[in-house]
């Protein structure tokens, strides 16, 4: 049995992955732009506070919340060309709504270029656009986060579902679904069969919590 002295002391550094968290951010802040590189740490931060809340692995709510966008510095027509290039399947809706393909590439980037292994990471990064149903709660952390984070201020109803996101989760993904189709509904946007499918799943689950629904 090795003695004590012999085993090399993590230093605290290492123990709260601060040096990996340094090393993507100053990858990250190379490859994206200013606004998108602070949006990503809004998103981290965000993602740390609702992992308090909701029980989850600080470290990992960090990591994917940091890396959510690492795909956001390629064009639609880059990811497009990526994605085929590399094998990465998107559906045939993502094609007429391409910017929500960052997210499905995004999981796939952070494999290769962050060297991210986590599959629960990997997943929260693959669905922060469309979410599905059913979402692991790190999946949802990410999924509000990106809508709620501080730097955030067009959505008419931020200040009553950042509120939200902090009593009731899947609540928040509810009405955070809602509110996006409608936005999409009004302005002529294009939505992802995903996107409904996620809204119907939760629009039930609410309805069976008894919760009223729009
Ligand atoms: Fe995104
Ligand atoms: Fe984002």
């Amino acid at each position: 049995m090795a003695s004590d002295k012999n085993v090399k002391k993590k230093t605290d550094e290492e123990n709260s992955g601060l040096s990996e968290i340094f090393e993507y951010r100053k990858k990250l802040k190379k490859i994206l732009k200013p606004e998108r590189y602070e949006h990503s740490l809004s998103v981290s931060f965000t993602c740390i506070c609702l992992a308090m809340r909701y029980g989850v692995d600080l470290y990992r709510a960090e990591v994917a919340g940091l890396l959510h966008d690492c795909a956001k510095q390629f064009s639609n027509h880059e990811l497009i060309t990526l994605c085929e290039k590399e094998g990465v399947e998107f559906t045939e809706d993502m094609l007429k709504a391409p910017q929500v393909i960052h997210s499905v590439y995004g999981a796939e980037y952070a494999r290769k270029a962050f060297k991210i292994d986590d599959r629960e990471i990997l997943s929260a990064i693959y669905y922060h656009t469309l979410g599905r149903p059913e979402m692991s709660v790190l999946e949802a952390i990410v999924f509000v986060a990106d809508y709620i984070e501080a730097r955030r201020y067009k959505a008419d109803r931020l200040p009553e579902i950042r509120k939200l996101a902090f009593c009731d989760l899947d609540r928040a993904v509810y009405e955070i679904n809602h509110d996006t189709i409608s936005y999409l509904e009004e302005s002529g946007g294009f939505i992802c069969k995903d996107s409904y499918d996620t809204y119907h799943y939760y629009k039930e689950l609410m309805k069976k919590q008894g919760l009223p629904i729009k």
